[in-house]
């Protein structure tokens, strides 16, 4: 049998200190499958003394990651610290110039350096591996990269963050308020104190940038990602949503179009009857399109620490399978160096249907003045429906329009036009529809 594989990981708490006991437990398992042992040989976390409730066994414990990237046991360095920046960074780049193989969960970090460490992996004739990344325990790395070959990818979407499906699912289930639903999450252990990162969007944005790379061979571009997030998403629009047979989800798109790719993060109007509308809960989707083989769905969990160990761990087993002189695949699908650079689609010209809600004064007129622009800026309207908003001192009414597919530029135009009017009593709400199978 050939000599055991040795694994150092960097940062023991809920993924890695999941990743140390299953290795641990899944040991027999494994050296089957892999054809040799996979022994963890070294560790490292800030605070030795803490009880991580696993055996490290004879794991020599280092304070310094850097120095067990570039430690002279280990084969394999095992990202699970977390950051863009800092002892993370420095010391994948640390192990990948040290001419070891390296598997993180960082998405982080592969949204700002991935492309700098990939061409530092594929010089030293290494392999990066980052399955758990992108929606935890869901095999869409692998998926895309190698069982995809000869496909091209027109539009890759998802459900990339389980905190936001987890509120969507909960507001529309339970018909209570964002902030309701927000704290109660919380509590629970489903967001973090400060939930802005994953309800504005920057972790979906995070994600999406590495599989807009992987999809259309681009350099990464996280910085120009157009983003909103969920937190303006009302009990209003989710029951007008399901009356007009949609389900409101917040979804990650990248798209190619004729003037360039667009990468797109906001509250998506998906139908009610679409697979993806029927992940519910902390559960993750991603759904791929491609010329070849139409469109295939991924669902399943998203986050957790077993359920990102078992991503992390395949891409443990990939590195003890693989041989020495054998050409691995390039990191981002292509190599590094031959990654384009990434044209970017305006949001402006953005095309799809839209959900328009406006709150409006009760009057004479204002219909049709809102038909009127509408008309105006060539918007085509599938439905248009009003009704009455009871309780207020003032008579007001709620007018939710459909469109046909349109531009982005003739909404904003249209929508600025009908504020300027002076019928509106409330902010106006602009929903995407999205187009799924
Ligand atoms: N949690 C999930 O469900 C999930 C899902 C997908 C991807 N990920 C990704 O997986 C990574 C780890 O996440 P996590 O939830 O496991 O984080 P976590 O529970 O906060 O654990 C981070 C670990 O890193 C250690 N650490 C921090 N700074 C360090 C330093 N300078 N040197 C050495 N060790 C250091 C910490 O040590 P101490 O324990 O001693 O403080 C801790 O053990 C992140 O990149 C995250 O985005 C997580």
């Amino acid at each position: 049998m050939a000599e055991a594989l040795r694994v150092g990981i960097a940062g023991l708490g809920t993924v890695g200190a999941s990743v140390a006991r299953v290795l641990r437990d899944k040991a027999a398992e494994l050296t089957r499958q892999c054809g040799r042992d996979v022994t963890v040989t070294a560790v490292s976390a800030r605070d030795r003394k803490r009880d991580r409730g696993i055996d490290l066994g004879s794991a020599t414990w280092f304070d310094d990651p850097v120095k067990m990237a570039q430690a002279a046991d280990i084969d394999v360095f095992v990202e699970l610290i977390g950051g863009d920046e800092g002892a993370a960074r420095s010391s994948v780049k640390a192990a990948l110039e040290a001419g070891r193989h390296v598997v993180t969960a960082n998405k982080a970090l592969l949204a700002k350096h991935g492309v700098a460490l990939a061409e530092i992996a594929e010089k030293k004739g290494v392999l990066l591996n980052y399955e758990a990344a992108v929606a935890g325990g869901i095999p869409v790395i692998k998926t895309m990269r190698e069982a995809m070959a000869g496909n091209s990818v027109t539009r890759v979407f998802g459900i990339l963050n389980g905190t936001c499906n987890y509120i969507l699912t909960r507001m529309e289930a339970e018909g209570v308020s964002f902030d309701v639903v927000l704290k109660d999450a919380q509590r629970l252990g489903y967001a973090e104190a400060d939930p802005t990162f994953d309800i504005e969007g920057h972790d979906t944005a995070h994600k999406l940038s590495i599989l807009t790379s992987l999809a259309f061979g681009t350099k990464i571009a996280a910085n120009d990602i157009y983003m909103e997030g969920i937190s303006n998403i009302t009990q209003a629009d989710i029951r007008a949503a399901g009356d007009l047979g949609y389900r409101i989800k917040l979804l990650g798109v990248a798209q190619r179009t004729e003037s360039g790719i667009e990468q797109r993060v906001h509250p998506t109007m998906v139908p009610t009857a679409s697979v993806i509308a029927q992940v519910h809960g902390v559960t993750n989707a991603v759904a791929i399109e491609t010329d070849i083989l139409g469109e295939l769905l991924l669902s399943g969990p998203g986050a957790g620490g077993n359920a990102t160990a078992s991503a992390v761990i395949g891409d443990i087993a990939d590195i003890a399978k693989s041989r020495p002189g054998f050409q691995h695949g390039p990191v981002f699908g292509r190599p590094a160096k031959e990654l384009k650079p990434y044209k970017k689609a305006q949001m402006r010209s953005h095309a799809g249907g839209y959900f328009i809600r406006l709150t409006v004064h009760d009057r004479i007129g204002v219909f049709a003045a809102i038909a009127k622009r509408m008309a105006d800026n060539d918007i085509s309207l599938e439905s248009i429906v009003q009704h009455a908003v009871g309780g207020e001192a003032e008579a007001q009414k709620t007018v939710i329009l459909v469109t046909h597919e349109t531009t982005e530029a003739a909404v904003r135009k249209a929508v600025d036009g009908i504020t300027k009017d002076g019928h509106l009593t409330d902010k106006p709400q602009v929903i995407r529809i999205e187009r799924a199978g």
